[in-house]
């Protein structure tokens, strides 16, 4: 079922139609299903329990960073997620959007003094450790507040989990994690290290991933450290076994979640540990748009571009990485409407604010709108305000209720976190 159809030649977010909504809230914007994420958080969180059926209980701890906006974290907390953070600021962003400390899991390979102060006096599950350094100061800030911090050890399993190699983090090579030689020194300190406590082991391969046996490794590889280490007589009850989990953005067929599952039941189910997750694109990813409106048509001599009023700054995905997003005019083309090819690009000056190349698509007229696909993750939070372009709004949609969750600031706005010193004259005229 599309959460985006078309319906009498309009294209719809639920009940909301893109073009009222444009009009409404301006060009360019960002726009969420509210009922695209619950189904694939309800999907995501009641496969695992299937699969698993009763053996050990799934805490989904979705990852902010794919999309930290406060409602859309509101949206998930009322399904009972919990949150994968990595910094101080999504900690906060978590816990003001209602997720509860004990379902709270700080990852990340730079965790600052502060930040680990910040995240123990809140009381969350576990930190995720990435390397020995960071237990000592963990150790040291747990001292400090009189308590014993929950732990779990990042293992880097080295397995390639065949991604983007900007987003692959489980490689040997990778800054992320312990190597699992490294493992017999990790646990040599922990011996020394009162204040934090060994619960589990944790693991995060990469993102995007499509194939399952990335995970299959990667998880057997983890279950079978477990058992080693309970053999030792380390009481582990724990495992987080990250994200990942990919999305389609074209036609391609979407990674298999309820295989996923079983994928998770049978390397580790039976392990009687409690088991984490921390999806961030597979809850969001396909649950947003970016809307654009096309300035200009121009017919260049070798090529047509799409000028649009969206940039690199609003979605970086393609520049970056060379994403693929499916774009359609929000405007239904009649069946048998010739296509043309065009370069669809933004306003800002670099040949890298480019869309799609030689993309096959409807006749588009100035003023036409246009929905980018797969925009809900790694979308809005990864824009920024670069040839001082104002960010995008970001708008929820609930049924035929919509509402502004993040507003477009005025240039004003963003002028007023600048200071010029006052040792700088204004220029005489
Ligand atoms: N857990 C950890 C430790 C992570 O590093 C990440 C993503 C996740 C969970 C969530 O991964 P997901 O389920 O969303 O794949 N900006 C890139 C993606 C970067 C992902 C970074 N880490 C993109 O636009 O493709």
């Amino acid at each position: 079922m599309s959460f985006f159809p078309y319906r009498d030649g309009r294209m719809y977010v639920e009940d909301m139609a893109l073009d009222d909504l444009a009009e409404a809230v301006g060009t360019p914007f960002y726009v969420y299903s509210s009922a695209a994420m619950i189904a694939a958080y309800d999907r995501f969180a009641g496969a695992l329990a299937d699969a698993l059926a009763g053996r050990a209980k799934p805490l989904v701890c979705y990852a902010l960073k794919a999309n930290p906006n406060l409602a859309v974290v509101r949206t998930l907390a009322a399904r009972g997620a919990g949150a994968d953070v990595v910094s101080e600021g999504e900690l906060r962003r978590a816990l003001a959007a209602g997720i509860p400390p004990e379902k709270i899991v700080f990852a990340g390979v730079g965790k600052t003094r502060s930040e680990i102060a910040f995240a123990i006096e809140q009381g969350i599950h576990q930190f995720n450790a990435e390397g020995l350094p960071e237990l000592d100061t963990i150790d040291a800030v747990a001292r400090e507040q009189g308590v014993v911090a929950p732990i779990a050890l990042r293992i880097n399993p080295d397995v390639d989990a065949r991604t983007h190699h900007k987003i692959t983090t489980g490689r040997a090579e990778n800054k992320f994690g312990i190597a699992v030689d490294q493992v017999p020194r990790a646990l040599e300190r922990l011996r020394g290290l009162p204040n934090v406590t060994l619960k589990g082991l944790a693991v995060h391969i990469g993102s995007q991933v499509f194939e399952l046996s990335p995970f299959r490794d990667a998880f057997t590889r983890l279950a079978e450290l477990y058992r080693e280490l309970q053999a030792q007589g380390w009481p582990l009850e724990r495992l987080d076994l990250g994200g990942g989990l990919g999305i389609a953005y074209h036609d391609e067929p979407p990674p298999d979640v309820e295989a996923y599952a079983r994928v998770v039941a049978k390397t580790v189910g039976d392990l009687g540990a409690e088991l984490a997750f921390e999806p961030g694109r597979h809850i969001v990813g396909n649950a947003g748009l970016l809307v654009a409106r096309t300035l200009y048509v121009k017919h260049g001599e070798s090529r047509s571009f799409l000028v649009v009023d969206a940039a690199m700054n609003d979605l970086i995905r393609p520049t970056l990485y060379d994403a693929w997003h499916d774009i359609a005019p929000v405007r239904a083309p009649a069946p048998d409407a010739p296509t043309r090819r065009f370069d669809v690009v933004g306003p800002v000056c670099e040949t890298g604010d480019t869309f799609a190349s030689d993309r096959a698509l409807p006749e588009v007229q100035a003023g036409d709108l246009l929905a980018f696909f797969s925009a809900g993750a790694y979308g809005a939070t990864m824009s920024s305000t670069y040839n001082s372009r104002r960010p995008a709004p970001e708008v929820l949609v609930s049924g035929a209720n919509h509402a502004v969750v993040r507003v477009r600031p005025s240039h004003e706005e963003l002028m007023a976190q600048e200071r010029v010193p006052d040792w700088l004259q204004a220029p005489s005229p």
